[in-house]
């Protein structure tokens, strides 16, 4: 069993996913810990109803590189293992990616490279993809690495864009490829099959 820590910034429905993953014994691992940055995110809600032990740190009072410390020793404490970042809206520092090296997974609303890096999160990530009209978005899963959504990819999956959409209508829409491919990676990763090459992922699907 895997100790993962989630962290979350808002509804948390990539956190339900992996709660979901969890129960069904999909995921073979244990989340230890929810943290969110924001009071009001209804994620610590879903963990609360959940049983998972959740807490809200306030970035306040703190400079970037603390606040990051604070959430290292937090998981450190619980003996977390592997960071799920589950629309976690903060860019973590190099000490804390150094700790972790390789045993952070992000979810992206989009295929990166397209659309990501300083700037594109949540919605804004749907609003450009509209402005820019392309005809496909999609999802990524990657590891966390020093850069913004820079890190090696996991998993990818393609969304089509129709005349008709919004910035709404393509949320919903991406977001049920991101709970999907979120839940696999964990999973591969819980079970040890993911390895990696450069920065080639290798999932042994054996
Ligand atoms: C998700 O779309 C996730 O991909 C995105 O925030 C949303 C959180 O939704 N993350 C990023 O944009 C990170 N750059 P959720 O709280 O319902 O899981």
């Amino acid at each position: 069993m895997v100790n993962i820590g989630v962290l979350i910034s808002g509804g948390g429905t990539n956190l339900q996913a992996l709660i979901d993953g969890v129960n069904s014994g999909t995921i073979k691992g244990k989340i230890r810990v929810v943290i969110s940055n924001r009071k009001d995110a209804y994620g610590l809600e879903r963990a609360r109803k959940a049983n998972i032990e959740s807490i809200f740190i306030d970035p306040k009072g703190y400079s970037h590189e603390k606040y990051c410390n604070v959430l290292l020793e937090e998981l450190k404490k619980r003996d977390v293992e592997l960071v799920v970042l589950a629309g976690f809206l903060k860019i973590l520092s190099r000490e804390f990616v150094n700790e972790y090296k390789n045993r952070i997974i992000n979810i992206h609303p989009s295929l990166i490279p397209s659309f990501s890096g300083q700037g594109y999160y949540g919605e804004k990530v749907h609003q450009a993809v509209l402005d820019y009209g392309v005809k496909y978005t999609g999802a990524t899963v990657h590891f966390v690495d020093e850069g913004a959504d820079t890190g090696p990819i996991i998993l990818q999956e393609v969304v089509k864009v129709d005349n008709e959409d919004t910035v709404e209508s393509l949320r919903e829409k991406v977001l049920k490829v991101e709970h999907k491919i979120l839940v696999e990676a964990v999973r591969l990763y819980c079970e040890g099959r993911l390895g990696l090459k450069g920065r080639k992922v290798i999932i042994d699907r054996e």
